[in-house]
Order: structure tokens, then sequence, then C-alpha cells
């Protein structure tokens, strides 16, 4: 085991953080690199279940060191909350989280930005999380944003806040009609998390480079998923981050040079969380029985998560922009019961075969897919510990999988908790 990046394959909840939890075992750095709050990862051993959200899932190894590196963005009230909840449930931070200077805050108006901008969209709306991770990513382009490093020097944030305000406040008057926010709120609410994070910030990248040079393995975990990405997903209904492989080098200022693999996460089907073209979503009698028996419920806004079938086509996208050599493939005793299993492989659109991703919103959203159909196995699978000890279809649907792909699946779950996995 080397430096490894793992990344979601499809639109997020892939069960990254089991994975992630299961590698951290052999890895003295976990890193969280891109996405804020809006991520929600869950991991399950013994009678336990954490969903972290903004800290690295490496977090409930003791011991293990964790990054949150300058491409996060940083809401202080929800990291603190986070760290709170994990002292209270035994696991401490001290000496063991990082956090880059560089990474810049989420102020309380990109979350009400977030929010007025979806009700002004109506029908357009994206179905973000609300957590103004969109707004805040925004204002980082546009050269409005504030960061840690910003925060820590009275003046320079008071300056930084005054001049984005201004700006902010006419946006929330003018265009959405709201209340202005009041300036010295926000600068006393901010200023009392300046000791908070002073033992926490550092330059994240000097550090992972001292780790590098030490020869201590890294592993960088991903949020959200590659089809939320917001250069290879389906723009617009996309996250504000780079959740690809790329974004693991932008947000943590490690080279690409020392980075060995990127895994895939998967589920076994397909998901999605908010708005946007699913090509391969389920009719409501499929939809019921997998959403209740893979409890697809958002691990951070609680909302339903549209359920389909494995779409091999967008799975392909993701395997070819991150360079995955290898798959986690999740979640297969979801799929216990079904007789038949189906698998997209291309999409049909007037007439046309699209058998590569299309970046085209009007093909995603009204194209067809074409199904190839598996017969399924019929029994339980969640006590299984050896990919042989598998039912023959179950099998024969995996091997599919890695035909359609072209990459090896490395690892399959069978159910949430740790002791749940097969190692191939
Ligand atoms: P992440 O955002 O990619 O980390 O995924 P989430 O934690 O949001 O969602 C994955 C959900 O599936 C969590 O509730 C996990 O506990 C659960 N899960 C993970 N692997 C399996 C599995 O193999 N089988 C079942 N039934 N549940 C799983
Ligand atoms: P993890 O890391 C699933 C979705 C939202 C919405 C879109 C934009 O748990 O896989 P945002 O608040 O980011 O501006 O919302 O992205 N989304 C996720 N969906 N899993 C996630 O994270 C997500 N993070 C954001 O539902 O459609
Ligand atoms: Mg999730």
């Amino acid at each position: 085991m080397s430096n490894i990046i793992l990344i979601g394959a499809q639109w997020g909840d892939e069960g990254k953080g089991k994975i992630i939890d299961l590698l951290a075992e052999k890895s003295d750095f976990i890193v969280r690199y891109q996405g804020g709050n809006n991520a929600g990862h869950t991991v399950k051993f013994a009678d336990k279940k954490f969903v972290l959200h903004v800290i690295p899932s490496g977090i409930l190894h003791p011991g293990k060191k964790c990054v949150i590196g300058n491409g996060v963005v940083v809401d202080p009230e929800a990291l603190s909350d986070e760290i709170a909840m994990l002292k209270k449930r035994g696991v401490s931070i001290a000496g063991r989280l990082f956090i880059s200077e560089q990474a810049h805050l989420i102020m309380p108006y990109h979350k009400l930005i977030d929010e007025y901008l979806e009700r002004v969209k109506g029908k357009g709306k994206i179905g973000t999380t609300k957590k103004g991770i969109g707004p805040c990513y925004a204002d980082k382009a546009a050269r409005l944003g504030i960061r840690i490093v910003d925060l820590m020097n009275d003046r320079v944030f008071r300056d930084r806040l005054k001049l984005v305000l201004s700006e902010k406040n006419a946006i929330l008057k003018k265009i959405f009609r709201e209340k202005a926010l009041s300036f010295s709120k926000i600068y006393k609410t901010y200023s009392r998390f300046r000791s908070f994070f002073k033992p926490l910030i550092c330059n994240t990248s000097l550090l992972l480079d001292a780790a590098y040079r030490k020869k201590k393995r890294v592993l960088f975990e991903g949020a959200q998923g590659t089809l939320l990405d917001v250069d290879y997903g389906t723009y617009p209904y996309v996250t504000s981050s780079n959740a690809s492989a790329g974004g693991a080098i932008t947000g943590s200022g490690v080279s690409p040079a020392r980075i060995d693999r990127v895994i895939g996460v998967v589920k076994a089907y397909t998901t999605r969380v908010g708005e946007g073209p699913f090509p391969t979503e389920f009719p409501p009698d499929l939809m019921d029985h997998v959403r209740t028996k893979g409890e697809e419920f958002g691990s951070t806004t609680g909302r339903p998560r549209r359920c389909g079938w494995f779409d091999a086509v967008i799975a392909r996208h993701s395997v070819l922009v991150n360079g995955l050599s290898q798959l986690a493939v999740m979640k297969l005793d979801v799929l216990d019961e079904l007789p038949e299993i189906k698998i997209c492989v291309a999409y049909r659109y007037r007439g046309k075969i699209y058998k590569y991703f299309t970046p085209d919103i009007e093909v995603l959203e009204h194209g067809t897919p074409v199904y190839e159909t598996h017969p399924g196995w019929r029994c339980s699978v969640e006590k299984i510990r050896k990919f042989s000890a598998l039912p023959k279809n179950a099998k024969r649907y995996l091997k599919r999988l890695e035909e359609l792909l072209d990459t090896k699946v490395t690892i399959v779950s069978v159910g949430s908790h740790r002791s749940q996995t097969i190692f191939v």
C-alpha cells in the first residue's frame, strides 16, 4: 500500500466512508481535499455508527493523522460541532487533525445565498445541501473569499469582511429582497473561532511533503462523486468542486508524481440525491424496494435518495477521467432478492446510440437507456466473505461489470459493517 486516492465513481454516497475506514488501517495520513460538510460518510463497526461530514473518516482509527486540505471549504461551526460529537463519543482529535490555513471559510451569507438561489431557480434548482458550498467556491474563484489565514489576522479579517460584506449585502437586498447582515455580528462570531483554529492550522502541503519523505502512506478521501464534479459531472447539476482524482492534487498541494493508485467506489446499482438527469432511475415499485432495503436516505440532509440500475456509461466515464485501476463494488446485498438485474450499456436519443458519456444535458435528460438483463441470485450474500463463495449469478454480474469497465473489482461489500467485506 502506498499513496492512494479514493473517489466516488457515481453521484456520491457510494460507500466511500466504509472503504476509507478499511484502508485507513494501513495508512498513516488520511486527507480530505475538496467539498465541505455537504458530504456524509458513514462508518459502522461493532454497534457503533459514525457519520463524518468534513473530518476525514480515518479519524476513527486512533493514532492516524487526518488532514483537511486547502481545497476544502470549512464551516467553523459545523467543524467544531463535529469535533464535539467525536469527543463526546470518545474520539480525540488532539494532535491528529491538521487544517490547511489556505482553506476557505464558509460564511453566513454563503448559506443564505445558497438557499435563496435555489428558491429563485424554482423548477431549475440543483437540490443542493444548502450548506453554502456553491457560493463559497464561487467567491474563491471571484477572489472574494476569506481563508482561515485571513481570519487569523484581525486587521486583514476586518478589512476583507468589510469589503466582501458590502457586496453580499447589496445582493441580499437588491436581488433577493432580503435583510442585510450585520458586520459586527459576523465579525464577533468568527473572531471567536480564532483560538479554536490556532492549534489546528498549518501548511498542510509542507506536512504532507515531510510525510512523503518519511515514506508515510497517504490516503486521499474523495467526497461526492465524479458525476457531481464541476468539470466532469452532469453540469449544472453538480457540486462546485473537483470530486474526481485531480481534485486531490490541487486540493492538497501534493504532486501528481507522488500518487500511486486511484481506487473508485461504486454501488452495485446507482443512486443520486437532489435534482438532475438520472437515465437509469427506477420505476416506483423497484424504487421503493431498493430504497428500503438499501436504506437510501441522505446521511447529510435525510432526503430520500433516487435509485436506479447500474449505469455503465457513467461508470466508464469515471474510470477514464480518474484513471481507475481498481473498483470497490458496494451494497451487493441490496440486490439479493431481485429476479433480474439490468445494466445500462448505452443511451439512445433521437436514433443515435451513445456508448460513451456525453455532457449534453438533453441526451442525459431524455435519452433512453439500452439495457442488458442478467438473472438475479435470489439469496442472501450478507454472510459471505470469499469471492468464490458468492452465488454464481452474483459472480457473473461482477465479472460483467469488470468487462464493461475494463477495471478489476478488488473489493465487494455485502453489508454496511466493517466485517461484511470481500477482498478479491
Ligand atoms: P459515502 O458518502 O460514499 O461515504 O456513503 P454514505 O455513507 O453517504 O452512504 C452509504 C450508505 O450505505 C451508508 O449508510 C453505509 O452504512 C451503507 N453501506 C455501505 N456499504 C454497504 C453494503 O455493502 N451494504 C449495505 N446494505 N449498506 C452499505
Ligand atoms: P458524499 O461525500 C451525494 C449533491 C447535492 C446536490 C449537488 C449540489 O456523502 O458522497 P451542494 O450542496 O454540494 O452544492 O449540492 O450535489 N451532493 C451530494 N450527493 N453525496 C454527497 O456527498 C453530496 N454532496 C453534494 O445533493 O444534488
Ligand atoms: Mg454520503
